[in-house]
């Protein structure tokens, strides 16, 4: 067999291919960014053309530095920013629009319309989510209703939704001559469309938004033996490999940080944050604010769910500082800014760019900087947003832990804040229980190997992953109780006063 396992992660931000061994170490990676579409306010898209091409240009690139070709590789597993909708005709290969990302909030009266008509307890039984802009079925709809041609190409079967997995398997098995079309149940999952319990898309869901259950791709386990389908020797790959793998990017962190026991949960840091807790083979219900999701399903064994707490904006927040505000040229420069005090100085900052996910789910909230007085400085904004990364965090932890009872005694963590020495510091002061950081903190990628790698033998069980699984770095709480509490109690008045901006 094959000495490696390849892994395409494509992110919010960027695009990413990595090679991993048996032990589970990088071998290679090449990443690029894509550009982030921003026509109107609180609207986001990317080109999916732009996504493929980067895709494909990683995946050469990574080969070529490690010097390996598509017989060095065992499967290929696929990860993948969640939610945003791609919506391309079958025949032509051409998206009829750009996507659609997870953090656009144009979708809103959509979204609040589903409660008003009584359909909102309907999506949270069936799919686990409230109704939100966050998800793909509303994004669907949009472009069903606002974007010439697409209803009929879709009753006709030639315009097909995919998130960005799906767009990409479609592509690198052959695209229009003979791409094949799936998914797997993590993706499903957050789309409002399929049934938890099925594991399929439920036709009254696809009634709440007029969807054409044609549109939708088949879904497959995450981790399949069988495979989605073989990659072809004219793409990128330059060879035929079978794709075995496909799991939202969360979920997939999930499985790199090996959290395969009920009651294990990580929390990655990317341009948002997403804490996903294992509830094994149950579906746990939030009444906090929380999503029930698939966590992964591999294989033909029972799938095993999640709750989630999704918070929209965190290290975009830092990009904000460094894009929009100028006041740092690159995120590790928020680390060095924010030294230079050593408090808030009473400033909060709740960046509220896309409403608040979870817990509030409040489309309606905007950003605020608050407690704002004549002595503060760059240096405290710094500070305050780096906090609000980690008061967000605090939030969805104790959703969790009023939901499962569970009482995290360490958090695991992954994902590029993590670098940032100071921001996990704090994580660890405002949450009270240590933080604690793998070696290979690569975790969406090789979590998507993993899966790929079990589907094929190349490794033999998650216990043979658990071992791959080491500490790099910990942080202990610095901060008393009363410290604590009234740092909370100040982002929570923060939070307040973000609620009900926008009518
Ligand atoms: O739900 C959105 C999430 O999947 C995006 O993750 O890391 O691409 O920002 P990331």
């Amino acid at each position: 067999m094959a000495d490696f396992v390849g892994a395409v992660d494509q992110g919010t931000t960027s695009s990413r291919f990595m090679i991993f061994d048996h032990g589970g170490n990088e071998v290679a990676r090449h990443q690029l960014e894509h550009e982030q579409i921003l026509p109107n306010p609180g609207w986001v898209e990317h080109d999916p053309t732009e996504i493929w091409e980067r895709t494909r240009s990683v995946i050469t690139t990574a080969l070529n530095k490690a010097d390996l070709s598509a017989a060095d590789l065992a499967a290929v597993g696929i990860t993948n920013q969640r939610e945003t909708a791609v919506v391309w005709n079958r025949r032509t290969g051409r998206p009829y629009y750009n996507a659609i990302v997870w953090q656009d909030t144009r979708t809103d009266r959509i979204a609040s319309a589903l409660d008003r008509e009584g359909k909102g307890d309907v999506i949270r039984r069936k799919a686990g989510l409230p109704p939100a802009t966050y998800f793909s079925g509303g994004k669907i709809q949009w472009i069903l209703e606002n974007v010439d041609g697409v209803r009929e190409a879709a009753e006709a079967g030639d315009a097909i939704f995919g998130n960005t997995d799906s767009w990409l398997i479609w592509n690198l098995t052959g695209g229009t001559d003979g791409g094949v079309h799936v998914t797997d149940p993590t993706n499903a999952s957050r789309t409002m469309l399929m049934d938890l319990e099925t594991l399929d898309w439920d036709d009254e869901l696809l009634s709440f938004f007029n969807i054409p259950r044609q549109m939708l791709p088949q879904i497959k386990p995450s981790s399949d033996p069988a495979g989605y389908g073989t990659t072809r020797a004219a793409g990128p790959l330059g060879g035929e490999i079978l794709l075995t793998a496909a799991l939202g990017d969360q979920q997939a962190a999930t499985v790199g940080q090996v959290c395969f026991e009920a009651g294990q949960a990580k929390n990655t840091y990317g341009t948002g944050n997403f804490l996903l807790l294992n509830t094994g083979n149950e579906l746990v219900r939030s009444s906090n604010g929380l999503l029930t999701t698939v966590c992964y399903q591999f294989g033909d064994a029972k799938p095993v769910y999640a709750l989630e707490g999704s918070i929209a904006v965190t290290g975009s927040a830092v990009q904000w500082l460094r894009d929009q505000l100028g006041i740092i040229s690159g995120a590790a420069q928020s680390e060095s800014l924010a030294r230079q005090v050593d408090d808030n100085g009473g400033v909060y900052f709740v960046p509220a760019f896309s409403g608040l996910f979870a817990p509030y789910w409040r489309s309606d909230a905007r950003g605020a900087i608050v407690g704002l007085s004549r002595f503060n400085t760059n240096a405290h904004l710094a500070r305050a947003t780096l906090e609000s990364i980690c008061y967000q965090t605090r939030d969805v932890v104790e959703a969790m832990q009023q939901d499962s009872g569970v009482v995290l005694d360490v958090l695991r963590v992954d994902g590029g804040i993590t670098a940032n020495e100071l921001c996990m510091q704090m994580q660890s002061d405002i949450l009270g229980v240590p933080v604690s950081k793998p070696v290979v903190a690569e975790t969406t990628a090789l979590g998507a190997a993993y899966a790929a790698g079990l589907a094929v033998g190349f490794w033999k069980s998650t216990d043979e992953l658990k071992r791959n699984w080491n500490e790099d770095k910990r942080w202990e709480s610095q901060w008393d109780d009363r410290q604590r509490e009234r740092g909370y109690a100040g982002w929570k008045k923060a939070v307040d006063r973000t609620l009900g901006w926008v009518d």
